[in-house]
């Protein structure tokens, strides 16, 4: 088959190794991208006269007849023109005649892709804050009920300190906030139009890229053609800013996957969010969770191939950069999965207040309130605590827990002890009484859900 670019070629490749070259298989993806860059290269064209008016007028009427194919699935593509820019100028030119090889004037496919990326990347990037705010929404819904919700807190694991469940919640709308920021500010990059750079070199013609830019919809221009054609780091800012997300969906599925354990009890999902065993009858199993956790391992890997792809890279364009895409698709379509079934998963599931109490009641994590207790008193910290541990393994010999101890033992502790400590060992109590800026007393949770849904409002 004659290549497009075959003017100075005697042979052809064998179908093998077209097939090795090509990357039509996947960068079709940016198939309507291709056509909106095109159209506005080619408004550019005739504004800066480089085309008559006939011309423009019959190349963007073959344009808009490839647009209305493609929305509706029905160009065919072929390995045989390698990628996504050269199917659709044969199409064109099958389509409208040789005048079809004049859109192709002053632009070089090295342009032509960074400007679909930008564009694929800049329209995602938006559905993506928008995934985020959705799921915001969510995490505040579910958070408004459970503000007085008391579950263990924990550090190493272990049960710590007794907090609202409210306020756990909210740690992850925080998290999901500064994501939205990355991407947000990761925008202002992606927002850059390279056409206009050619090959590598801009162009003898004279063009106008402020003009095809705007048309665009970008909000400034490359200014430097070389790196127009050859840089992807606005991608490597999306794998980034998705792998951060990502590691945060991914401890949030952790949690919710032991949340879910018989062990915990503290929450159970909706049946449309969890699967069963083909051999157990009685699993239940939190799917959704494992495989965002799982999903985590994807993206994570499309941040190193990418870096890993250019970081041998002499200026300008290299045909390496054909790789730069699957992995973005990818994780474009992961990202997005992941938001909606988080959304989901988190809107339909129940919570079990009374496991979570129990587990707070049965337990140390008040230990803390009583060496504050003291040191209240005066005696100062080290002390307490120091005394409060000697309490703690008394009761654990005893096996009951600190409420179970009689105030006589505590006195022989400390004189400092009187009736008030059973109040302060209430895990209730214990939640209330952190009202520290960005702590979880229910006051100040109630003041941060507030705050929370302002930023959303104001987003
Ligand atoms: N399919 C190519 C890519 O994705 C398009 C650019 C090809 N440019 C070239 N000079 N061979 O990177």
């Amino acid at each position: 088959m004659k290549k497009l670019w075959g003017g100075r070629f005697q042979k052809t490749p064998e179908k093998w190794v077209d097939e090795f070259g090509a990357s039509i298989h996947f960068d079709k993806t940016l198939v309507k991208e291709d056509i909106l860059g095109s159209l506005a290269h080619l408004a550019m064209l005739r504004k800066c006269e480089i085309l008559s008016k006939e011309e423009a007028e019959r190349i963007k009427q073959g344009l808009e007849s490839l647009l209305q194919k493609a929305k509706k699935n029905e160009l065919v593509f072929s390995i045989d023109h390698e990628d996504i820019h050269l199917n659709l100028e044969k199409m064109l030119i099958d389509e409208i005649g040789p005048i079809g090889g004049k859109l192709h004037t002053a632009r070089s496919r090295n342009d032509q892709v960074a400007t679909d990326m930008h564009l694929y990347l800049k329209h995602h990037t938006e559905h993506i804050i928008e995934l985020i705010t959705a799921f915001q929404n969510t995490l505040v819904e579910k958070a408004e009920h459970h503000i007085e919700t008391i579950l263990p807190g924990y550090t190493h694991l272990q049960r710590a300190q007794p907090i609202s469940f409210a306020h756990h919640l909210l740690a992850y709308f925080w998290m999901m906030e500064r994501d939205k920021q990355r991407y947000s500010d990761a925008l202002k990059r992606i927002n850059q139009s390279p056409l206009g750079c050619g090959a590598l070199a801009g162009t003898t013609f004279p063009i106008d890229r402020q003009y095809s830019a705007k048309q665009l919809g970008f909000d400034s221009i490359y200014e430097n053609s070389l790196d127009g054609v050859s840089d992807r780091d606005f991608i490597l800012e999306f794998l980034s800013v998705s792998s951060i997300l990502m590691m945060h969906l991914s401890r949030f599925s952790e949690e919710i996957i032991l949340w879910c354990s018989q062990e915990f009890k503290f929450v159970e999902l909706d049946d449309t969010y969890a699967t069963g065993s083909s051999m157990m009858p009685q699993k239940k199993n939190p799917d959704m969770a494992e495989l965002v956790r799982g999903k985590t391992g994807r993206v994570y890997g499309s941040l190193m191939g990418l870096l890993t792809i250019m970081k041998g890279l002499p200026l300008a364009y290299n045909k390496d950069l054909q790789e730069d895409k699957e992995g973005m698709f990818d994780t474009v379509k992961t990202v997005q999965g992941c938001l909606e079934i988080f959304t989901g998963m988190i809107s339909t599931m129940t919570v079990n207040s009374n496991e979570m109490k129990k587990a707070t009641q049965h337990d140390f994590s008040n230990a803390t309130e009583l060496a504050d207790y003291l040191a209240k008193k005066g005696m100062p910290f080290r002390e307490a605590h120091e005394v409060v541990g000697k309490l703690v393994y008394t009761c654990i010999e005893k096996g009951i827990f600190l409420s179970d101890l009689p105030l006589e033992e505590y006195k022989k502790m400390s004189k400092q002890f009187a009736e008030d400590v059973y109040i302060v060992l209430d895990p209730k109590h214990a939640v209330e009484k952190r009202m520290s800026e960005g702590g979880t007393g229910f006051k100040k949770v109630t003041e941060a859900l507030q705050n929370a849904k302002q930023h959303l409002n104001n987003f």
